[in-house]
């Protein structure tokens, strides 16, 4: 399958079948992750296995949104270790470096047949106490994921994409 079309059949996966992802699968998920650009290659993500039972019940308690899926990747960046823009207005990169790798991860997902959604629908206080994060960490984005159940289908907001011309302006406005 082309890229392309790989990124308009991926949706959000919000019903999973039971069964388990294998390491093996997670690690080549993760190994997506581990090869995307960041800014000035500080690499500052941060990625927490979460596919065990007790783990998984200390997700519910900081997230609505599992959907039951039997695997999540917690990503944080490292705030220490992210670039900062320090010629100007000190901007960090972490949150634009976790919504790459995370980006990676999902579409390496769906090329091997694995749902995923994109979860930031969570209680980052409740993460930090549950998965005893670290100060410097920054719990910014959860990818549950899992293969599809049956009936899994695309929510409406799928197709829903706005025209390009709202998206791409000529500043002349
Ligand atoms: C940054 C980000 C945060 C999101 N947070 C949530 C969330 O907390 N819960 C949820 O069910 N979906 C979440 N989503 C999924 C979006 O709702 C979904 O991507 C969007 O509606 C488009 O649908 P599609 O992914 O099926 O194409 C999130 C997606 C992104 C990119």
């Amino acid at each position: 399958m082309d890229l392309m079309q790989l990124m308009q059949e991926r949706y959000s996966c919000r019903k999973f079948e039971e069964r388990p992802v294998g390491r093996d699968v997670i690690e080549r998920i993760l190994e997506a992750g581990r090869v995307a650009p960041t800014a000035h290659n500080e690499q500052p993500q941060r990625i927490l296995v979460i596919d065990e039972k007790e783990t998984l019940a200390a997700l519910d308690r900081c997230t609505k949104c599992r959907f039951g899926a039997p695997a999540a990747l917690l990503v944080c960046y490292d705030k220490t270790a992210c670039w900062h823009r320090a010629r100007y207005d000190n901007a960090p990169s972490g949150e634009v470096d976790v919504g790459i790798v995370t980006t990676h991860m999902m579409l390496m997902a769906a090329s091997l047949g694995v749902g995923t959604t994109w979860v930031m629908h969570f209680d980052p206080a409740a993460v930090r106490t549950e998965f005893s994060l670290p100060e410097n960490f920054v719990p910014t984005a959860i990818l549950v994921m899992g293969y599809p159940a049956a009936d899994a289908a695309p929510a409406p907001a799928h197709s829903e994409k706005k025209a390009m011309d709202e998206l791409v302006f000529d500043n002349k406005f």
